[in-house]
């Protein structure tokens, strides 16, 4: 295939991201139709992108646009009924996370994804191709730390769009299945495992409002994995000085640690405030290559007959071990999966 036309769904915050790297930095990717059930952005879509052929309905546009693919950047309630439609439509697949909010329905995903193998499903783990993130698993499997038997990760969303944060949390699902999907993908990539135990807790000192709504603003959860490792989650949404992601992990004969400070790039300001470091304010900053190099793979995957390293399962698995970290939680209990 010389050229994949794809539809894009969902023009929200991560949708124009996608939307503008489709059109703009991906050769050999043109984007041809997009849906929202916002009309602003789909005027967004004709002006900003020069995408004329829009929809308010999603199984319009898989029926009329002329388009070998769709990226679903919709609501994570909307991906896995949009998955299934899309594929039965002909159409290959790139799916934000998480792969669906229960198992019920990542489940029928998956076997979706089954009944149509000729199709490329691509679910948007993003951080495995974030160059950091890929360079330590590359140093991993080269063995320069050893056997990894500990995943500790780090997110805090900046407090400087906490009220967004506090507007979204009563319909996210909770703090672990809304902030903790990629780090336990992560764990479960770098350790080469799966969680067979989860203790979380949760705690709110700053924003009441996040209790009030039936989450709360910090979650913290051990993970004990099949083989012995242990996995670590700090989650949380009041980062006074930015969005901070940081990974480590810990082998037997070394650690690797990404982005241990959160800069935004490598220059130190000196001035009365002492040696200044700034640090990166939110995900499509801090991501940006990332979602550029997720949306290359998940074309180059279409247009070269690959499949892609990551699958539908590793969205079940991610949704499902959430899950159990959120009824550890809510019933202060270890939870067994
Ligand atoms: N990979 C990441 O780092 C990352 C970061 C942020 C969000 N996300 C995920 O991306 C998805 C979108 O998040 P967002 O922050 O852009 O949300 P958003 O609310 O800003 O945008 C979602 C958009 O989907 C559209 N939509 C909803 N239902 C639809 C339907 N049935 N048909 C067509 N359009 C529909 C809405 O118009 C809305 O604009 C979520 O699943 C979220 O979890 C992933």
């Amino acid at each position: 295939m010389d050229e994949v036309k794809v539809g894009i769904a969902g023009l929200g915050r991560l949708g124009k991201v996608h939307a503008n790297n489709i059109c703009y930095k991906i050769p050999g990717a043109k984007l041809t139709a997009a849906c929202s059930v916002a009309e602003a952005e789909l005027e967004y879509a004709k002006n900003e992108l020069d995408v004329s052929d829009v929809y308010t309905d999603y199984l319009e546009m898989l029926k009329s646009a002329d388009i070998d693919a769709v990226a679903i950047v919709t609501t994570s309630s909307e991906h896995c009924w949009q998955i299934e439609a899309a594929l039965a439509a002909g159409k290959h697949v790139f799916c934000e996370k998480p792969l669906g909010i229960n198992e019920e329905e990542c489940k029928a995903a998956e076997r979706a994804v089954e009944k149509y193998p000729d199709k490329i499903f691509f679910l948007g783990f993003m951080r495995r191709y974030d160059p950091s993130y890929a360079y330590a698993m590359q140093k991993i499997k080269e063995g320069a730390i050893g056997k990894p038997y500990l995943v500790k990760a780090t997110g805090i969303d900046p407090e400087s769009l906490v009220e967004g944060s506090i507007k979204f949390c009563s319909t996210s699902g909770g703090i672990y299945i809304d902030m903790a999907s990629h780090d336990i993908d992560l764990m479960r990539w770098f350790l080469g495992d799966e969680v067979t135990e989860v203790y979380a807790l949760g705690c709110t000192f700053k924003h009441p409002e996040f209790e009030a709504n039936g989450d709360c603003e910090t979650g913290c959860a051990m993970f004990r994995f099949k083989n012995g490792a242990i996995g670590q989650i700090h989650v949380g949404r009041t980062a006074a000085h930015g969005y901070h992601i940081e990974t480590e992990v810990v082998g037997t004969e070394g650690s690797i640690r990404i982005s241990p400070v959160p800069a935004k790039n490598l220059a130190m300001i000196y001035d009365k405030n002492g040696a200044v470091v700034e640090c990166v304010g939110s995900f499509p900053e801090r991501f940006a290559d990332a979602y550029v190099l997720e949306m290359k793979e998940f074309i180059a995957c279409i247009r070269e007959g690959r499949k892609p390293d990551v699958t539908v399962y590793d969205g079940t698995k991610s949704t499902k071990i959430a899950y159990a970290a959120a009824q550890s939680l809510k019933e202060h209990h270890p939870v067994q999966l």
